[in-house]
């Protein structure tokens, strides 16, 4: 049963209760999952916190994380190889996006390489960190950052939350809960990791579009064309050359 008291406590998610971590307040829940995976947790393990001081995003950026924002990271064990574990990514961003699209009838969209936007405006941001051993993979962390009751967009113009978009404040656990009991559902269909770059680009906002890359001190601008076999966004350029761009930050032009 789930009541409008908005708490992450454990026990509000009676089928994981085992392997879920609350905390008032941390520094990151990437770290405190990085520990519990080196300690041999199970898989699914969920760490999650109601704030967090050292919010980490993408490209050794902050991740604003104030109250009222969903602050999770899931610990995965997969014996997929280490280059394929993009595609695990791409399955969470898709597996949100429709939640977000069915559960509250907005137009989300995933967009390159692994945010979710809803009418242009960023969301939701997601950051992985894997450990690989013997070339195989000991664990593969999802770190997800989702705007829901709080409002980030006085920091950042191009952010948005579930509140702004819905007007009116909307239960982090129903969200936490129905994510993880979808993705779950979806890794365990072996299909999943074989469909999923199409699922995604079914979803996506980014193909098609004008884009500026930032990748440490390079930018290209062009046309974002595809993404390939293995993630990589490919771009056209404006003297009609192809590049792909396997990392950075993917800024939508305006068309
Ligand atoms: C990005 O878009 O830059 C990725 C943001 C990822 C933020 C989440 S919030 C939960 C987890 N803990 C962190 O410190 N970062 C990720």
């Amino acid at each position: 049963m789930i009541t409008n008291v908005d708490t992450l406590f454990p026990w509000e998610f009676p089928n994981r209760q085992d392997r879920f971590h609350f905390f008032p307040e941390v520094d990151s829940t990437m770290e405190i999952a990085r520990e519990l995976a080196h300690d041999g947790c199970p898989a699914f393990t969920v760490v999650t916190a109601d704030r967090q001081t050292k919010g980490r995003g993408r490209l050794r950026r902050t991740w604003l994380s104030d109250l009222g924002g969903l602050y999770f990271t899931l610990v995965l064990r997969s014996k997929i190889p280490p280059a394929l574990s993009f595609r695990i990514n791409f399955a969470a961003a898709v597996v949100l996006a429709r939640l977000l699209q069915r559960e509250f009838n907005l137009p989300a969209k995933v967009k390159w390489p692994n945010d979710i936007l809803v009418n242009g405006k960023k969301i939701c941001g997601m950051l992985s960190e894997m450990e690989v051993e013997a070339e195989a993979l000991v664990f593969v962390n999802i770190g997800i950052g989702i705007n829901i009751n709080n409002d980030p967009s006085s920091q950042e113009p191009q952010a948005t939350s579930l509140q702004k978009e819905l007007g009116r404040k909307v239960l982090r656990k129903q969200i936490l809960a129905g994510f993880l009991d979808d993705f779950e559902n979806r890794l365990e269909q072996p299909a999943t990791l074989v469909t999923i770059i199409d699922e995604w680009k079914a979803e996506n906002a980014t193909i098609g579009r004008p884009v500026r890359i930032v990748t440490g001190d390079r930018q290209f601008a062009g046309t974002a064309m595809d993404v390939d076999e293995t993630g990589a966004l490919i771009l056209e350029l404006a003297d009609g050359r192809r590049q792909q761009i396997l990392y950075g930050d993917c800024f939508h032009q305006a068309t």
